[in-house]
Protein backbone atom coordinates (compact mmCIF):
# COMPACT_ATOMS: atom_id res chain seq x y z
CA UNK A 1 0.00 0.00 0.00
CA UNK A 2 1.23 3.53 -0.75
CA UNK A 3 -0.02 7.15 -0.97
CA UNK A 4 -1.31 6.49 -4.34
CA UNK A 5 -3.22 3.22 -3.79
CA UNK A 6 -6.31 4.88 -3.43
CA UNK A 7 -6.28 7.47 -6.53
CA UNK A 8 -5.34 3.92 -8.39
CA UNK A 9 -8.18 1.85 -7.16
CA UNK A 10 -10.62 4.93 -8.18
CA UNK A 11 -8.96 5.92 -11.70
CA UNK A 12 -8.71 1.75 -12.78
CA UNK A 13 -11.42 1.35 -15.00
CA UNK A 14 -9.84 4.91 -16.79
CA UNK A 15 -6.65 3.34 -16.84
CA UNK A 16 -7.94 0.58 -18.85
CA UNK A 17 -10.09 2.52 -21.27
CA UNK A 18 -7.58 4.46 -22.24
CA UNK A 19 -4.72 1.99 -22.73
CA UNK A 20 -7.76 -0.02 -25.10
CA UNK A 21 -7.93 2.84 -26.88
CA UNK A 22 -4.31 2.83 -27.86
CA UNK A 23 -4.27 -0.82 -28.21
CA UNK A 24 -7.46 -1.07 -31.47
CA UNK A 25 -4.47 1.21 -33.44
CA UNK A 26 -2.52 -1.64 -35.44
CA UNK A 27 0.89 0.79 -35.18
CA UNK A 28 3.32 -1.99 -36.75
CA UNK A 29 6.17 -0.53 -37.73
CA UNK A 30 7.88 -3.53 -39.55
CA UNK A 31 4.44 -3.32 -42.12
CA UNK A 32 4.34 -0.25 -44.57
CA UNK A 33 0.12 -1.20 -44.71
CA UNK A 34 0.34 0.32 -41.32
CA UNK A 35 2.37 3.80 -41.88
CA UNK A 36 -1.13 6.15 -40.86
CA UNK A 37 -1.84 3.44 -38.42
CA UNK A 38 1.53 4.02 -36.65
CA UNK A 39 1.70 8.04 -37.37
CA UNK A 40 -1.71 8.48 -35.61
CA UNK A 41 -0.30 6.69 -32.40
CA UNK A 42 2.45 8.88 -32.14
CA UNK A 43 -0.25 12.01 -32.39
CA UNK A 44 -2.36 10.33 -29.20
CA UNK A 45 0.39 9.63 -27.39
CA UNK A 46 1.17 13.63 -28.06
CA UNK A 47 -2.34 14.22 -26.59
CA UNK A 48 -2.27 11.81 -24.15
CA UNK A 49 0.71 13.16 -22.35
CA UNK A 50 -0.39 16.95 -22.82
CA UNK A 51 -3.74 15.75 -21.18
CA UNK A 52 -1.44 14.76 -18.12
CA UNK A 53 0.22 18.01 -17.93
CA UNK A 54 3.57 17.47 -19.61
CA UNK A 55 4.20 20.92 -21.65
CA UNK A 56 6.53 21.24 -24.51
CA UNK A 57 4.72 18.20 -26.93
CA UNK A 58 5.87 17.35 -29.97
CA UNK A 59 5.98 15.05 -32.60
CA UNK A 60 9.44 15.05 -34.21
CA UNK A 61 9.34 14.27 -37.51
CA UNK A 62 12.48 12.09 -37.94
CA UNK A 63 13.20 10.01 -41.72
CA UNK A 64 11.05 7.25 -40.23
CA UNK A 65 8.25 7.61 -37.29
CA UNK A 66 8.31 10.64 -35.32
CA UNK A 67 9.62 10.29 -31.86
CA UNK A 68 7.23 11.53 -29.26
CA UNK A 69 8.78 14.54 -27.07
CA UNK A 70 7.13 16.19 -23.89
CA UNK A 71 8.20 17.30 -20.84
CA UNK A 72 7.96 19.23 -17.56
CA UNK A 73 10.58 21.17 -16.23
CA UNK A 74 9.47 23.21 -13.15
CA UNK A 75 12.94 23.35 -11.37
CA UNK A 76 16.75 23.44 -12.85
CA UNK A 77 17.95 22.67 -9.28
CA UNK A 78 15.73 19.35 -9.09
CA UNK A 79 17.48 16.51 -11.04
CA UNK A 80 15.83 15.43 -14.31
CA UNK A 81 14.44 11.75 -15.56
CA UNK A 82 14.49 10.69 -19.28
CA UNK A 83 11.51 8.32 -19.76
CA UNK A 84 11.85 6.07 -22.74
CA UNK A 85 9.09 3.91 -24.39
CA UNK A 86 7.71 2.82 -27.88
CA UNK A 87 4.36 2.98 -29.04
CA UNK A 88 5.46 0.68 -32.11
CA UNK A 89 4.05 -3.33 -31.75
CA UNK A 90 5.56 -6.19 -33.50
CA UNK A 91 3.29 -8.12 -36.03
CA UNK A 92 0.48 -10.02 -34.99
CA UNK A 93 0.68 -12.65 -37.39
CA UNK A 94 0.20 -15.55 -37.04
CA UNK A 95 -3.56 -13.85 -36.39
CA UNK A 96 -4.88 -17.44 -36.66
CA UNK A 97 -3.33 -18.52 -33.53
CA UNK A 98 -5.10 -15.30 -31.30
CA UNK A 99 -8.27 -16.41 -29.29
CA UNK A 100 -9.39 -12.58 -29.67
CA UNK A 101 -8.34 -9.92 -32.20
CA UNK A 102 -4.97 -8.81 -31.61
CA UNK A 103 -6.79 -5.34 -31.81
CA UNK A 104 -9.80 -6.01 -29.97
CA UNK A 105 -8.17 -5.92 -26.52
CA UNK A 106 -10.15 -7.76 -23.90
CA UNK A 107 -9.83 -9.04 -20.50
CA UNK A 108 -9.23 -12.60 -19.50
CA UNK A 109 -8.24 -14.29 -16.81
CA UNK A 110 -5.29 -17.17 -16.38
CA UNK A 111 -3.69 -18.91 -14.09
CA UNK A 112 -1.11 -16.88 -13.85
CA UNK A 113 -3.28 -13.40 -14.01
CA UNK A 114 -6.34 -14.22 -11.79
CA UNK A 115 -7.49 -11.02 -11.64
CA UNK A 116 -7.53 -10.76 -15.54
CA UNK A 117 -5.02 -9.70 -18.12
CA UNK A 118 -5.46 -7.67 -21.03
CA UNK A 119 -4.92 -9.32 -24.42
CA UNK A 120 -3.72 -7.02 -27.11
CA UNK A 121 -0.54 -6.61 -29.48
CA UNK A 122 1.71 -4.44 -27.79
CA UNK A 123 -0.42 -4.90 -24.31
CA UNK A 124 3.15 -5.67 -22.60
CA UNK A 125 5.37 -4.99 -25.01
CA UNK A 126 5.64 -1.69 -25.01
CA UNK A 127 2.31 0.21 -25.36
CA UNK A 128 0.82 -0.85 -21.82
CA UNK A 129 4.55 -0.21 -19.98
CA UNK A 130 5.30 2.95 -21.93
CA UNK A 131 1.33 4.01 -20.71
CA UNK A 132 1.95 3.27 -16.98
CA UNK A 133 4.62 5.73 -16.89
CA UNK A 134 2.32 8.70 -18.32
CA UNK A 135 -0.31 8.09 -15.85
CA UNK A 136 2.21 8.04 -13.11
CA UNK A 137 3.10 11.19 -14.31
CA UNK A 138 -0.32 12.16 -14.62
CA UNK A 139 -0.64 11.08 -10.70
CA UNK A 140 2.19 12.88 -9.41
CA UNK A 141 0.97 15.81 -11.11
CA UNK A 142 -2.40 15.59 -9.77
CA UNK A 143 -0.65 15.27 -6.46
CA UNK A 144 1.26 17.80 -6.52
CA UNK A 145 4.17 15.49 -5.69
CA UNK A 146 5.99 15.82 -9.07
CA UNK A 147 9.84 15.77 -7.30
CA UNK A 148 11.88 15.58 -10.23
CA UNK A 149 12.18 17.10 -13.91
CA UNK A 150 10.58 14.86 -16.13
CA UNK A 151 11.32 14.45 -20.15
CA UNK A 152 9.82 11.90 -22.35
CA UNK A 153 10.91 10.20 -25.75
CA UNK A 154 8.62 7.52 -27.04
CA UNK A 155 9.19 6.60 -30.14
CA UNK A 156 7.71 4.49 -33.21
CA UNK A 157 10.64 2.38 -34.80
CA UNK A 158 11.90 -0.32 -31.80
CA UNK A 159 10.79 -3.78 -33.06
CA UNK A 160 12.75 -2.70 -35.88
CA UNK A 161 15.93 -1.38 -34.85
CA UNK A 162 15.73 2.01 -33.76
CA UNK A 163 17.38 3.58 -36.57
CA UNK A 164 15.57 6.79 -36.37
CA UNK A 165 15.77 6.76 -33.06
CA UNK A 166 20.04 6.63 -33.28
CA UNK A 167 19.46 9.39 -35.61
CA UNK A 168 17.29 11.70 -33.59
CA UNK A 169 19.25 11.26 -29.97
CA UNK A 170 22.49 12.28 -31.92
CA UNK A 171 20.65 15.96 -32.76
CA UNK A 172 19.59 16.36 -29.25
CA UNK A 173 21.67 15.85 -26.74
CA UNK A 174 20.47 18.99 -25.03
CA UNK A 175 16.83 18.54 -25.59
CA UNK A 176 17.39 15.08 -23.91
CA UNK A 177 19.93 16.01 -21.09
CA UNK A 178 19.10 14.00 -18.02
CA UNK A 179 20.28 12.47 -14.86
CA UNK A 180 18.97 9.02 -15.55
CA UNK A 181 17.22 7.27 -18.09
CA UNK A 182 13.55 5.13 -17.08
CA UNK A 183 12.62 2.65 -19.12
CA UNK A 184 9.90 0.01 -18.83
CA UNK A 185 9.99 -2.48 -21.47
CA UNK A 186 11.36 -6.22 -19.98
CA UNK A 187 10.24 -8.19 -17.35
CA UNK A 188 10.22 -9.28 -13.74
CA UNK A 189 10.07 -12.72 -12.10
CA UNK A 190 6.83 -13.31 -11.03
CA UNK A 191 3.98 -11.34 -9.94
CA UNK A 192 5.12 -12.43 -5.67
CA UNK A 193 9.02 -11.98 -6.72
CA UNK A 194 9.89 -8.18 -8.05
CA UNK A 195 12.89 -8.16 -10.09
CA UNK A 196 15.34 -5.40 -11.90
CA UNK A 197 16.34 -6.03 -14.87
CA UNK A 198 20.47 -5.38 -14.42
CA UNK A 199 21.57 -6.67 -18.35
CA UNK A 200 20.24 -6.57 -21.70
CA UNK A 201 21.88 -8.93 -24.77
CA UNK A 202 23.35 -7.28 -27.84
CA UNK A 203 22.28 -8.61 -31.43
CA UNK A 204 23.95 -9.44 -34.33
CA UNK A 205 21.39 -10.06 -37.30
CA UNK A 206 22.54 -11.73 -40.59
CA UNK A 207 20.38 -13.00 -43.88
CA UNK A 208 22.36 -15.78 -45.80
CA UNK A 209 21.52 -17.16 -49.25
CA UNK A 210 23.21 -20.19 -50.56
CA UNK A 211 23.42 -20.54 -54.30
CA UNK A 212 23.96 -23.84 -56.38
CA UNK A 213 22.58 -24.31 -60.09
CA UNK A 214 21.48 -21.11 -61.79
CA UNK A 215 18.19 -22.53 -61.87
CA UNK A 216 15.64 -25.42 -60.04
CA UNK A 217 15.95 -28.92 -61.83
CA UNK A 218 14.46 -31.72 -62.07
CA UNK A 219 15.87 -34.16 -58.66
CA UNK A 220 16.65 -37.11 -60.85
CA UNK A 221 17.77 -35.86 -63.62
CA UNK A 222 20.68 -33.99 -62.18
CA UNK A 223 20.27 -35.29 -58.29
CA UNK A 224 23.40 -36.82 -56.64
CA UNK A 225 25.65 -34.69 -59.15
CA UNK A 226 25.23 -31.14 -58.50
CA UNK A 227 25.08 -28.97 -54.98
CA UNK A 228 21.44 -28.95 -53.19
CA UNK A 229 21.66 -25.29 -52.11
CA UNK A 230 19.22 -26.71 -49.15
CA UNK A 231 21.01 -29.85 -47.98
CA UNK A 232 24.56 -27.62 -47.97
CA UNK A 233 22.88 -24.03 -46.05
CA UNK A 234 21.34 -26.81 -43.47
CA UNK A 235 24.78 -28.48 -42.88
CA UNK A 236 26.45 -25.85 -42.48
CA UNK A 237 24.39 -24.03 -40.35
CA UNK A 238 24.39 -27.56 -38.11
CA UNK A 239 27.81 -26.90 -37.86
CA UNK A 240 27.99 -23.48 -36.13
CA UNK A 241 27.19 -25.24 -32.77
CA UNK A 242 29.49 -28.04 -31.42
CA UNK A 243 28.20 -31.43 -30.08
CA UNK A 244 28.29 -29.03 -26.14
CA UNK A 245 25.98 -26.47 -27.75
CA UNK A 246 29.24 -24.53 -27.99
CA UNK A 247 29.50 -21.62 -31.38
CA UNK A 248 32.01 -22.86 -33.41
CA UNK A 249 32.75 -19.44 -35.37
CA UNK A 250 36.57 -18.62 -34.93
CA UNK A 251 37.02 -16.18 -32.39
CA UNK A 252 33.33 -15.29 -31.08
CA UNK A 253 34.03 -15.90 -27.48
CA UNK A 254 37.21 -14.28 -27.79
CA UNK A 255 35.47 -10.83 -25.77
CA UNK A 256 33.12 -12.41 -24.07
CA UNK A 257 33.00 -11.11 -20.86
CA UNK A 258 32.98 -13.97 -18.22
CA UNK A 259 31.22 -13.59 -14.89
CA UNK A 260 32.82 -14.26 -11.47
CA UNK A 261 32.30 -17.51 -9.39
CA UNK A 262 30.60 -15.34 -6.73
CA UNK A 263 28.73 -13.66 -9.52
CA UNK A 264 27.09 -16.77 -10.93
CA UNK A 265 26.85 -17.87 -6.94
CA UNK A 266 24.60 -15.05 -7.24
CA UNK A 267 22.36 -15.63 -9.74
CA UNK A 268 21.76 -18.97 -8.87
CA UNK A 269 20.07 -17.88 -6.10
CA UNK A 270 17.09 -16.28 -8.15
CA UNK A 271 13.93 -18.41 -7.44
CA UNK A 272 13.92 -20.93 -11.00
CA UNK A 273 11.91 -23.86 -11.12
CA UNK A 274 13.47 -26.21 -14.17
CA UNK A 275 10.75 -28.49 -14.39
CA UNK A 276 7.94 -25.66 -14.34
CA UNK A 277 10.08 -24.06 -17.02
CA UNK A 278 9.76 -27.62 -19.15
CA UNK A 279 6.37 -28.27 -18.41
CA UNK A 280 5.19 -24.47 -19.20
CA UNK A 281 6.57 -25.06 -22.80
CA UNK A 282 6.00 -28.59 -23.17
CA UNK A 283 9.14 -29.82 -23.63
CA UNK A 284 11.16 -33.35 -22.43
CA UNK A 285 14.47 -31.43 -21.56
CA UNK A 286 15.87 -28.14 -22.49
CA UNK A 287 18.61 -27.63 -24.72
CA UNK A 288 22.14 -25.06 -24.57
CA UNK A 289 25.54 -24.68 -24.34
CA UNK A 290 27.60 -27.08 -21.86
CA UNK A 291 28.46 -25.92 -18.51
CA UNK A 292 26.13 -22.94 -17.75
CA UNK A 293 22.40 -23.35 -16.10
CA UNK A 294 19.04 -22.21 -17.91
CA UNK A 295 19.18 -18.97 -16.63
CA UNK A 296 22.26 -18.66 -17.47
CA UNK A 297 22.15 -19.53 -20.68
CA UNK A 298 19.27 -17.30 -21.73
CA UNK A 299 20.99 -14.42 -20.32
CA UNK A 300 24.97 -14.28 -20.17
CA UNK A 301 25.80 -16.29 -22.69
CA UNK A 302 25.66 -15.44 -26.15
CA UNK A 303 23.38 -17.58 -28.87
CA UNK A 304 23.14 -18.27 -32.39
CA UNK A 305 19.43 -18.93 -33.47
CA UNK A 306 17.97 -19.45 -37.05
CA UNK A 307 14.78 -17.36 -36.77
CA UNK A 308 13.45 -18.32 -40.50
CA UNK A 309 14.43 -20.69 -43.45
CA UNK A 310 13.35 -21.13 -46.54
CA UNK A 311 13.66 -22.44 -50.19
CA UNK A 312 12.57 -25.35 -52.62
CA UNK A 313 8.61 -26.55 -52.57
CA UNK A 314 6.49 -26.54 -49.76
CA UNK A 315 3.25 -26.77 -51.52
CA UNK A 316 1.07 -29.39 -51.11
CA UNK A 317 2.38 -33.03 -52.12
CA UNK A 318 5.36 -33.69 -53.75
CA UNK A 319 7.57 -31.42 -55.83
CA UNK A 320 10.82 -33.64 -57.22
CA UNK A 321 12.81 -30.77 -57.11
CA UNK A 322 16.40 -29.51 -56.65
CA UNK A 323 16.16 -25.69 -55.84
CA UNK A 324 18.23 -23.15 -57.24
CA UNK A 325 18.46 -21.22 -53.86
CA UNK A 326 18.32 -21.61 -50.28
CA UNK A 327 17.80 -18.79 -47.49
CA UNK A 328 17.85 -18.34 -43.71
CA UNK A 329 17.83 -15.19 -41.18
CA UNK A 330 20.28 -16.14 -38.38
CA UNK A 331 20.43 -13.73 -35.15
CA UNK A 332 22.93 -13.67 -32.25
CA UNK A 333 22.62 -12.58 -29.36
CA UNK A 334 25.71 -10.92 -27.67
CA UNK A 335 26.71 -10.35 -24.22
CA UNK A 336 28.97 -6.92 -23.30
CA UNK A 337 32.41 -7.57 -24.64
CA UNK A 338 31.56 -8.18 -27.91
CA UNK A 339 30.21 -5.80 -30.21
CA UNK A 340 27.98 -6.31 -33.41
CA UNK A 341 30.13 -5.37 -35.89
CA UNK A 342 33.17 -7.65 -35.20
CA UNK A 343 30.75 -10.32 -34.08
CA UNK A 344 28.90 -9.83 -37.98
CA UNK A 345 32.07 -10.35 -39.45
CA UNK A 346 33.52 -13.12 -37.57
CA UNK A 347 30.09 -14.82 -38.50
CA UNK A 348 30.52 -13.71 -42.47
CA UNK A 349 34.35 -14.72 -42.66
CA UNK A 350 33.20 -17.73 -41.40
CA UNK A 351 30.04 -18.62 -43.26
CA UNK A 352 32.36 -18.35 -46.58
CA UNK A 353 34.77 -19.99 -45.21
CA UNK A 354 33.09 -23.14 -44.81
CA UNK A 355 30.80 -23.23 -48.23
CA UNK A 356 31.92 -26.23 -50.52
CA UNK A 357 33.29 -24.52 -53.91
CA UNK A 358 30.18 -26.35 -55.34
CA UNK A 359 27.99 -23.40 -54.03
CA UNK A 360 28.13 -19.74 -53.94
CA UNK A 361 27.48 -18.03 -50.48
CA UNK A 362 26.09 -14.20 -50.06
CA UNK A 363 25.75 -12.86 -46.41
CA UNK A 364 24.06 -9.63 -45.52
CA UNK A 365 24.17 -7.98 -41.83
CA UNK A 366 21.08 -6.34 -40.52
CA UNK A 367 20.55 -4.23 -37.84
CA UNK A 368 22.58 -4.86 -34.44
CA UNK A 369 23.00 -3.53 -31.36
CA UNK A 370 24.89 -3.27 -28.00
CA UNK A 371 24.47 -5.21 -25.06
CA UNK A 372 24.24 -3.22 -21.21
CA UNK A 373 24.83 -3.81 -17.95
CA UNK A 374 24.06 -1.80 -15.21
CA UNK A 375 25.01 -1.57 -11.70
CA UNK A 376 23.64 -2.20 -8.61
CA UNK A 377 25.09 -0.02 -5.88
CA UNK A 378 24.34 3.41 -7.62
CA UNK A 379 21.89 5.52 -6.39
CA UNK A 380 19.40 5.00 -9.46
CA UNK A 381 19.23 1.22 -8.60
CA UNK A 382 18.91 1.92 -5.05
CA UNK A 383 16.14 4.38 -5.54
CA UNK A 384 13.87 1.94 -8.18
CA UNK A 385 14.98 -1.14 -5.80
CA UNK A 386 13.14 1.26 -2.59
CA UNK A 387 10.32 1.58 -5.24
CA UNK A 388 9.69 -2.26 -5.57
CA UNK A 389 9.89 -2.02 -1.55
CA UNK A 390 7.80 0.32 -0.80
CA UNK A 391 4.70 -1.15 -3.41
CA UNK A 392 5.47 -5.26 -3.48
CA UNK A 393 6.60 -5.37 0.42
CA UNK A 394 9.67 -6.85 -0.77
CA UNK A 395 13.25 -6.28 -2.16
CA UNK A 396 13.59 -6.55 -5.73
CA UNK A 397 16.35 -8.66 -7.33
CA UNK A 398 18.83 -7.72 -9.86
CA UNK A 399 18.08 -9.76 -13.31
CA UNK A 400 20.61 -9.61 -16.45
CA UNK A 401 17.74 -10.31 -19.11
CA UNK A 402 18.81 -11.88 -22.28
CA UNK A 403 16.67 -9.42 -24.53
CA UNK A 404 17.68 -6.72 -26.44
CA UNK A 405 16.77 -3.00 -26.47
CA UNK A 406 20.00 -1.66 -28.69
CA UNK A 407 19.08 1.65 -28.05
CA UNK A 408 19.94 1.80 -24.71
CA UNK A 409 23.58 1.28 -25.19
CA UNK A 410 23.19 3.98 -27.58
CA UNK A 411 21.69 6.04 -24.86
CA UNK A 412 25.30 5.68 -22.40
CA UNK A 413 27.47 6.20 -25.74
CA UNK A 414 25.69 9.93 -26.74
CA UNK A 415 23.92 10.68 -23.62
CA UNK A 416 26.65 9.64 -21.22
CA UNK A 417 23.58 8.36 -18.50
CA UNK A 418 22.72 4.98 -17.37
CA UNK A 419 19.51 3.57 -17.89
CA UNK A 420 17.03 2.30 -15.32
CA UNK A 421 15.07 -0.47 -16.69
CA UNK A 422 11.71 -1.10 -14.33
CA UNK A 423 10.43 -3.87 -16.19
CA UNK A 424 6.68 -5.51 -14.68
CA UNK A 425 5.38 -7.90 -17.64
CA UNK A 426 6.33 -11.68 -16.98
CA UNK A 427 8.05 -13.81 -19.51
CA UNK A 428 4.68 -16.00 -20.29
CA UNK A 429 2.87 -12.83 -21.11
CA UNK A 430 3.45 -14.05 -24.90
CA UNK A 431 4.95 -10.32 -26.23
CA UNK A 432 6.30 -10.69 -29.90
CA UNK A 433 3.83 -14.38 -29.82
CA UNK A 434 -0.05 -14.70 -30.66
CA UNK A 435 -2.00 -14.14 -27.43
CA UNK A 436 0.05 -11.34 -25.70
CA UNK A 437 -1.10 -9.98 -22.66
CA UNK A 438 -0.40 -8.15 -19.46
CA UNK A 439 -1.64 -8.43 -16.16
CA UNK A 440 -4.21 -5.98 -14.87
CA UNK A 441 -2.03 -6.61 -11.61
CA UNK A 442 0.66 -5.39 -13.40
CA UNK A 443 -0.37 -2.17 -14.91
CA UNK A 444 -1.60 -0.57 -11.96
CA UNK A 445 1.88 -2.01 -9.37
CA UNK A 446 4.05 -0.26 -12.51
CA UNK A 447 1.59 2.93 -12.40
CA UNK A 448 1.95 2.67 -8.45
CA UNK A 449 5.97 2.08 -8.33
CA UNK A 450 7.14 4.53 -11.10
CA UNK A 451 6.31 7.43 -8.16
CA UNK A 452 8.06 6.19 -5.53
CA UNK A 453 10.94 5.90 -7.74
CA UNK A 454 11.17 9.94 -8.64
CA UNK A 455 10.63 10.59 -5.17
CA UNK A 456 13.77 8.75 -4.07
CA UNK A 457 15.73 9.18 -6.87
CA UNK A 458 14.98 13.21 -6.10
CA UNK A 459 16.19 12.47 -2.29
CA UNK A 460 19.47 11.57 -3.62
N1 LIG B 1 10.90 -5.04 -25.08
C1 LIG B 1 11.63 -5.90 -25.94
C2 LIG B 1 12.94 -6.39 -25.34
C3 LIG B 1 12.86 -7.15 -24.04
C4 LIG B 1 11.73 -7.86 -23.66
C5 LIG B 1 13.95 -7.14 -23.24
C6 LIG B 1 11.70 -8.53 -22.46
C7 LIG B 1 13.94 -7.83 -22.04
C8 LIG B 1 12.80 -8.52 -21.64
C9 LIG B 1 11.91 -5.17 -27.25
O1 LIG B 1 10.74 -4.56 -27.75
C10 LIG B 1 12.35 -6.17 -28.30
O2 LIG B 1 11.53 -6.95 -28.71
N2 LIG B 1 13.61 -6.12 -28.72
C11 LIG B 1 14.08 -6.92 -29.80
C12 LIG B 1 15.26 -6.31 -30.47
C13 LIG B 1 14.91 -5.31 -31.54
C14 LIG B 1 16.18 -4.83 -32.23
C15 LIG B 1 13.93 -5.82 -32.55
C16 LIG B 1 14.52 -8.27 -29.30
O3 LIG B 1 14.97 -8.42 -28.15
O4 LIG B 1 14.43 -9.20 -30.09
MN1 LIG C 1 9.75 -3.53 -26.29
MN1 LIG D 1 9.52 -6.14 -28.73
Amino acid sequence: MSKYSASIQENKQRYLDELFDLLRIPSVSADPAYKADVIRTADEVAKRLTEAGAENVEVCETPGFPVVYADKMFDPSKPTVLVYGHYDVQPADPVELWTSGPFEPVIKETPIHPEGAIFARGACDDKGQMYMHVKAFELMMQHDTLPCNVKFMIEGEEEVGSENLEWYVKRNHEKLANDVILISDTGMLANDIPSITTGLRGLAYMEVEVTGPNRDLHSGLYGGAVANPINILTKMIASLQDEDNRITIPGFYDKVEDLSAEERAEMAKAPFSLDAYKKALDMNDVHGEKGYSTMERNSIRPTLDVNGIWGGYTGEGAKTVIASKANAKISMRLVPGQTPDEISELFEKHFIAIAPKSVKVKVTTHHGGHGYVTHTNDHAYKSASRAYETTFGKKPIPVRSGGSIPIVALFEQELKSKSILMGFGLDSDAIHSPNEHFGIFNYLKGIETIPHFYEFFAEG
